[in-house]
């Protein structure tokens, strides 16, 4: 029994960071490919020369030819290029959304069986896009932004609270874009309503209002507050890290519940489009979309971003994608 077989298009920043945790992991063999020449090569070659170090056996491959995508279980993709200081998401869509399509085109001819999970921006429109092209099952085409959203959600709760992240459970919903919706009223710390603390925390509920608005604010605005860091390029440590977690629940068959960019079909009342929802991934991709009952606020909130979603799409159909 031969083992799983990952191939990440795109060997860029988050490539980089995708190959390394998968190989320290051990969760497959990998295949990097990039179309600049050498790229793949060295970081695959660099990172494969650690395996007596951290005591690894997988094999890794850099390529410049997609034929060697033959035979994979899963394909990340980060193809594309990341936003400068200034940019939004939907800037990238144009160059982007060429990209994708050969890249998706590639990975039909190549990879038909198996499951893609899009990191490229802006998200929704480029998971999009990457279904309608392979044709492949919306099971097996998702897009990761929810697991990294919520983590950041998570990771600043966990700060005001002064508690450790890892009993944290925050869940952001929607669009990957600035309309993204964290779900405040679900947000504990193991099991204990966020809410509730910061009350106690401030023994004053308008105080803990406005430093959980903060918050909120501050995860909608989390990619960009590191692209104005990095000046040179967009987070790629995190997003490689929530996409391993996706792949690591469908190559574990886990039936992780994780918030991902997945297709609609009804569910949230929403019908035909690709947005961020709790999803059951397993062996066969995004399994099942977990329903659950938004309030009136939420729900207000949840349409903008669904809406914002939309014209994403009807912008990337009329560029003749
Ligand atoms: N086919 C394959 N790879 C391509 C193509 C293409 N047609 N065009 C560009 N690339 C490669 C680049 O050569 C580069 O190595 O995609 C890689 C992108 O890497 P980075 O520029 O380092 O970007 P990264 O930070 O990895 O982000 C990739 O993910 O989060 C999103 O917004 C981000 O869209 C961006 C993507």
């Amino acid at each position: 029994m031969g083992r799983k077989k990952i191939s990440l298009v795109g060997g860029g920043q988050i490539g980089g960071v995708l190959s390394q945790l998968i190989a320290q992991k051990q969760l497959g063999d990998v295949v990097l490919f990039d179309i600049v020449e050498g790229l793949p090569q060295g970081k695959t070659l660099d990172i494969v020369e650690a395996s007596r170090v951290d005591g690894f056996d997988v094999n890794m491959k850099g390529t410049n030819d997609y034929k060697d995508l033959e035979g994979s279980d899963i394909v990340i993709i980060t193809a594309g290029l990341p936003r400068k200081p200034g940019m939004s998401r939907d800037d990238l869509l144009t160059v982007n959304a060429n990209i994708m399509k050969t890249v998706a085109e590639n990975v039909k001819q190549y990879a038909p069986n198996s499951i893609v999970i899009v990191i490229s921006n802006p998200l929704d429109a480029m998971v999009t896009l990457c279904q309608k092209i392979t044709g492949f099952p919306h099971n097996r085409v998702i897009g990761q932004a929810g697991v990294l959203d919520s983590s950041r959600f998570a990771t600043f709760i966990a700060w005001e609270l002064g508690v450790s992240v890892k009993d944290v459970n925050a869940m952001v919903l929607g669009g990957h874009g600035d309309t993204m919706v964290p779900i405040v009223r679900y947000a504990n710390v193991n099991g204990i309503p966020a809410m509730e603390l910061l009350e106690r925390k401030y023994n004053n509920a308008e105080k803990a209002k406005e430093v959980m608005a903060a918050l909120v604010n501050r995860t909608k605005m989390a990619g960009g507050e590191v692209v104005n860091l990095l000046k040179t390029g967009s987070a790629f440590y995190s997003p490689a890290s929530s996409a391993i977690a996706m792949a690591k629940s469908i190559l574990y068959d886990e039936k992780r519940v994780l918030p991902a960019c997945a297709y609609l079909n009804g569910e949230f009342n929403v019908n035909g489009y690709y947005v961020g929802v709790p999803v059951v991934l397993g062996s066969n991709g995004a399994e099942k979309i977990i329903e659950f009952k938004l309030d009136n606020e939420e729900q207000i909130a949840f349409n903008n971003s669904v809406n914002a979603v939309k014209n994403l799409i009807a912008d990337m159909e009329r560029l003749g994608f």
